[in-house]
């Protein structure tokens, strides 16, 4: 039975994937920032584990990694799923914005990626999964911190699957377009309407759909799948 650990993995996508794993019968863990009360509704619901840190900072993910693995063993899978917003027009951002995005959405996938990778290269298998946005891929307005960082890990994920290949590990992106989360619906309503009509499928997807994405990078079938990036956006964008 393999070990995963999904950042960000008590709300949103990041729990979809985790329940998702969990019913594929991978022994599984999560992470969370804070937010206590979301935590104790998912542990309620699921039976999933969670431990909370944050992942921009490296000391706290190299502990929390260690916690995760002397409870469930080696992480075999990790889904970089964590992220935030910040969302301002770049005028008006401030150097705070712009960090905390970095911090979390980049250098989060660095510390976490960091833990893992080398215990993967002696195990000889491994999957890094990096859930990046759309906006990642053609940009958005009032987010330049977003976007680059989700740039960012597109970029990762690329150069860190030349290197995984020759030992198992595979490392590939995932590019949710706008999906029904609370990140989603943070977004003033008269914008996500306009939004929703820039997607030819009609709709906000569902956590579950990007969920679906992650159990086949994950699986031993997608071994010769690395450096790619998945885009699930519903035909809004096309690279
Ligand atoms: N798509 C289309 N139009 C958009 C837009 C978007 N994503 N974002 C802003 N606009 C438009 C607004 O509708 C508005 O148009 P009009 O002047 O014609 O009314 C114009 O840009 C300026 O917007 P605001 O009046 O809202 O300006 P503001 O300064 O009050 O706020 C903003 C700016 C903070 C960027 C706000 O518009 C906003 O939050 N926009 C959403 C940005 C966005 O798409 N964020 C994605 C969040 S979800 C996510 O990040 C997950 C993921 O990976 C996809």
């Amino acid at each position: 039975m393999r070990t995963a650990l999904v950042t960000g993995g008590t709300r949103g996508i990041g729990a979809a994937i985790a329940v998702a794993l969990k019913d594929a019968g991978y022994r599984v863990a999560v992470n969370y920032a804070g937010n206590e009360e979301a935590a104790a509704r998912f542990i309620d619901d699921t039976g999933i584990a969670a431990y909370r840190w944050s992942i921009a900072d490296y000391d706290q993910c190299a502990e929390g990694v260690a916690s995760v693995e002397s409870a469930l063993g080696p992480i075999d899978i990790l889904v970089n799923n964590a992220g935030i917003t910040r969302d301002v027009m770049f005028h008006k951002m401030t150097p705070e914005d712009w960090r905390a995005v970095v911090d979390v959405n980049l250098n989060g996938v660095f510390n976490m990626t960091h833990r893992v990778f080398a215990n993967m290269r002696e195990r000889k298998f491994g999957r890094i999964i990096s859930i990046s946005s759309i906006n990642g891929q053609k940009g958005q307005m009032g987010q330049a911190n977003y976007s680059a960082a989700k740039a960012g890990e597109i970029g990762f994920t690329k150069a860190l699957a030349q290197e995984g290949a020759r030992f198992g590990i595979t490392v590939n992106a995932i590019c949710p377009g706008y999906i029904a989360t609370d990140m989603v619906m943070a977004v003033p309503e008269a914008v996500r309407e306009k939004i929703i009509a820039q997607i030819p499928v009609g709709r906000l997807g569902e956590a579950s759909e990007i969920a679906r994405s992650v159990l086949f990078l994950a699986s031993d079938d997608a071994g010769f799948v690395t450096g790619s990036t998945l885009t699930v956006n519903g035909g809004q964008y096309f690279v």
